[in-house]
């Protein structure tokens, strides 16, 4: 992916996050999160992506970023940024060399999932000059002024801007100069291509592209981050003492399988996905339901059918999460909590291994003990491996005092 560059702008100063370190603010991407500084986690997050890095970071931290990509397993070429977002870009975007393609990625969005960089690079490849990540808006959102608050704004023809964007190199190096000195104002890189007049093309954003600013987005990251660290430590036996007495343990094992033709979106893993929906009762989510038969049948109380009966029309096209629960619930009435699941998912697509971090935390915390996923296609062979479905294979550990 050489014709690609992508600039990480790191050269902001953090003020709504307000870190000091023996008096002094720290920049926000050198302020530490479960143990890293947010800079680290953004590198590691874009390590898979082959594109050639620009790191943007406040003069004179130029040393500490080079030490932190080593250290995230990235080459990136440091160079220092300006007073406003917009300078840093400018000066990314000086240091880029011959790419045709450049993606702009803020490092305070640093649990930013492989699929965002996948869809927006997807966009731009396929040919449009200006692709941005969106997210629709949740809040109800009303204007303010001077007089106070005015109207409720009409949220569904909102939509919040993330990153990375991307763009044809030719078409953001003119946006910049037509800009001019008006760019000091814009935190938003589509924005000034937009006022080119350029169309602009939206993808779908992620939850977990959320831009670290305040203490309350920074304790957010630390969970989710930690989640992950118990996921990886799962291996561990040492990770799974309990201290006094023993407790007892059991495993389960679970197994669904779901055929394509669903006429509603396509959920797998506790994820929705490009692409047609799996057929079934509830959403076709044949891995969070494996995993619901594993807990269950760990515990001996009996598959899904038991937990909610299957033609209920309360779970028409019920979320897995929903059956999740509800057995991690079942489980709890009976003394038992999960110590770990590990679920395989068996198909052509969608390719879990591409979103396989971003499954494993959402599917972590409906579970409330650390998840693993992996996948695999099945060689061509069978109908799974024609495509005509998914199937998935869940076991679990559980324990009780
Ligand atoms: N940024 C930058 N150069 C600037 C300002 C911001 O490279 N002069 C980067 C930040 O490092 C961040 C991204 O742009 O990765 C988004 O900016 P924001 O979240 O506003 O970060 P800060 O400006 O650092 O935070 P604050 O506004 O709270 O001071
Ligand atoms: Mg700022």
């Amino acid at each position: 992916m050489t014709d690609t560059a992508l600039i990480v702008v790191a050269a902001g100063s953090g003020t709504r996050l307000g870190r000091t370190r023996a008096g002094r603010p720290v920049p926000k991407a050198f302020a530490e999160v479960a143990g890293a500084p947010i800079l680290e986690h953004a590198l590691r997050g874009v390590a898979g992506l082959g594109a050639s890095i620009v790191l943007v970071v406040p003069s004179g931290f130029e040393a500490d970023a080079s030490a932190i990509a080593a250290r995230a397993g990235v080459r990136a070429a440091v160079v220092a940024g300006g007073a406003t977002r917009a300078d840093s870009v400018a000066a990314g975007l000086a240091a880029i060399g011959h790419a045709r393609l450049v993606l702009v990625h803020d490092a305070a969005r640093a649990l930013t999932p492989m699929a965002s960089f996948d869809r927006v690079l997807a966009a731009l490849r396929a040919g449009a000059a200006a692709v941005v990540p969106v997210l629709p808006v949740v809040d109800t959102i009303r204007s303010a002024g001077e007089e106070g608050l005015g109207a409720i704004v009409d949220r569904s023809s909102l939509r919040a801007m993330q990153t990375p964007q991307g763009f044809d190199v030719p078409t953001l190096r003119r946006a910049y100069e037509a800009a001019g000195d008006a760019r000091a104002a814009s935190t938003d890189d589509a924005q000034l291509v937009q006022a080119l007049g350029e169309p602009i093309v939206a993808v779908h954003g992620d939850e977990l592209a959320f831009k670290i600013t305040t203490p309350a987005d920074a304790a957010r990251a630390e969970a989710l981050l930690a989640q992950e660290a118990g996921v990886a430590e799962q291996a561990t036996p040492a990770g799974q003492t309990t201290g006094g007495a023993a407790p007892e343990l059991r495993t389960g094992i679970g197994v669904d399988v779901h055929a394509f033709g669903g006429d509603g979106a396509l959920w797998l893993a506790g994820l929705e996905w490009e692409g047609q929906g799996l057929a079934g009762h509830s959403d076709g989510d044949a891995a969070c339901h494996a995993i619901v038969d594993a807990l269950l049948g760990a515990a001996g109380l009996g598959d899904i059918g038991a937990l909610v009966g299957v033609d209920d029309p309360r779970f028409a096209g019920a979320r897995g999460e929903v059956f999740v629960r509800a057995a991690v619930a079942l489980l709890a009435e009976h003394g038992w909590a999960p110590v770990n699941v590990a679920v395989q998912v068996l198909g052509v697509r969608p390719r879990i291994g591409t979103r396989r971090d971003e499954a494993q935390r959402v599917l972590s915390a409906m579970v409330g003990a650390p998840v693993s996923v992996s996948g695999t296609t099945t060689d061509g062979l069978g109908a799974i491996g024609r495509g005509e479905g998914v199937q998935a294979m869940a076991t679990a550990l559980i324990r009780r005092p």
